[in-house]
């Protein structure tokens, strides 16, 4: 076993130790291999089976960057009241001595997250805090398997190598979190992006409909208005009433379609299940051969939920069950409304065709707009192939006005 220290001031071999410290750790980037790097030059005058340091995150929390062992210190956030250093992360006191960790209340106690020690026998420990302007950042630990090795010269060198360290620790964790933040942002920037991209694509669509309104209001209602008109006002043939009504009524019919293109009406009369329903007797009929089925096992909930979000989810149903119709070759397209796992509400568009190629590019408006319009509404769209294709559309559990 290697010799440990037994002066308070460090000799040549430790301030040479200290030296090579410093240069590995000016060109280290990250702490965990500032870590390794140290770990390597103080086993030569600090043997060890597990060195860490502890640093603080936030009130209350702190984390672990280990060498040696990776154990649950360093696998997730720990509470300071449990950990088995609280004593110098509270300030209560500077530095701790362990002789037998296994045995120490102050690193056992009741709560403790001291599983570690046991598992890994980390009988001899020291611990000496780590202090950047005044100001308590951490703890620096030295653990061995040998119980009683470390004595007060070992402390003192601890004492001095947290010296060294805490600033370069310091430094390193707050690159390390203003990444992490850099990051976040950017993902929240995309996030916002995409959503904004997709709101833009859905005015375009919603302008594309008001033009196509216009059109067939223009081509055809106004068109069959226009020559009756003519014919009413034509003082040199007889009235024919029957006919004229029967054109009215040809252009009510248009008029109608028009309208029921563009608002659901039947979703706001009868509710969600119905007009899904009437939608999938319309597209069987239209399909030799196609069966269709809906089952409701949540118990008509969706007609609870925010109107504007119910539209946008019959919207998205409606485009599955016409692509199902038009793209799938299917035999049966089967719609349930039910809830997920997490309780939000589900709607689910299978067909057993010949299955959807997902393949980014083949992905035209249909898609695109069931993508944008479950996003808006903060909805889960999966879209697999099951022997077919099955479309999901997952709503939050918390949408606005959901029974629960
Ligand atoms: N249920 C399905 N089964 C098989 N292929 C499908 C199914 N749904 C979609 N597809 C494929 O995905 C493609 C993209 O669908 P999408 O709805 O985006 O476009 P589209 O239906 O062709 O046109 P539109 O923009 O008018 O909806 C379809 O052209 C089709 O090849
Ligand atoms: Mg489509």
């Amino acid at each position: 076993m290697a010799t440990l220290a037994q002066t308070s001031t460090p000799d040549a071999h430790q301030r040479d130790i200290f030296l090579r410290i410093s240069a590995h750790l000016a060109h280290e980037t990250g702490i965990q291999s500032a870590l390794n790097a140290v770990a390597r030059e103080v086993a030569e005058v600090l043997p060890h089976t597990h060195f860490d340091i502890c640093l603080l995150d936030g009130p209350g929390w702190c984390v672990s960057y280990e060498v040696g062992i990776t154990t649950r210190w360093s696998r997730r956030r720990t509470r300071t009241e449990v950990s088995p250093v609280r004593d110098i992360l509270t300030g209560k006191v500077s530095n701790m001595i362990c002789t037998n960790a296994m045995e120490d209340p102050r690193q056992t106690f009741e709560g403790a997250r001291s599983e570690p020690i046991f598992n890994h026998r980390l009988r001899s420990r020291v611990h000496v805090s780590m202090r950047v302007m005044g100001q308590l950042i951490g703890t620096l630990n030295i653990s061995h398997n040998e119980e009683g090795l470390f004595d007060d010269a070992s402390l003192q060198l601890t004492e001095h190598l947290g010296d060294l360290l805490a600033p370069y620790f310091h430094a390193l964790r707050l690159i390390e979190k203003a990444q992490r933040d850099a990051m976040e942002r950017a993902e929240v920037q995309s996030r916002e992006e995409g959503l904004r991209h997709g709101a833009s694509r859905l005015a375009q669509a919603f302008e594309q409909e008001r033009q196509r309104i216009g059109m067939d209001l223009h081509d055809q209602t106004l068109a069959d208005l226009t020559r009756l008109l003519r014919e009413v006002k034509d003082e040199s043939a007889p009235l024919d009433r029957y006919a004229i009504a029967s054109n009215l009524t040809r252009c009510i019919g248009d008029l109608r379609a028009t309208i029921e293109e563009a608002v659901p009406s039947q979703l706001e009369l009868f509710g969600f299940a119905h007009a899904i329903s009437e939608h999938l007797e319309k597209s069987a009929a239209r399909v030799e051969g196609l069966t269709v089925s809906l089952r409701d096992e949540a118990d008509e909930a969706i007609d609870e939920i925010d109107p504007m979000v119910r539209t946008a989810v019959f919207r998205i149903t409606q485009e599955a069950i016409n692509n199902a119709m038009h793209h799938a070759n299917a035999t049966h397209i089967d719609v349930t409304i039910d809830r997920a796992r997490s309780g939000g509400l589900r709607v689910r568009v299978r067909d057993n065709g010949r299955g959807i190629s997902l393949a980014p590019t083949d992905r035209k408006s249909g898609l695109l707009h069931m993508e944008t319009r479950a996003r808006l509404i903060l909805a889960r769209l999966d879209i697999e192939n099951l022997g077919g294709t099955c479309v999901t559309l997952t709503l939050p559990h918390d949408v606005k006005g959901a029974r629960p």
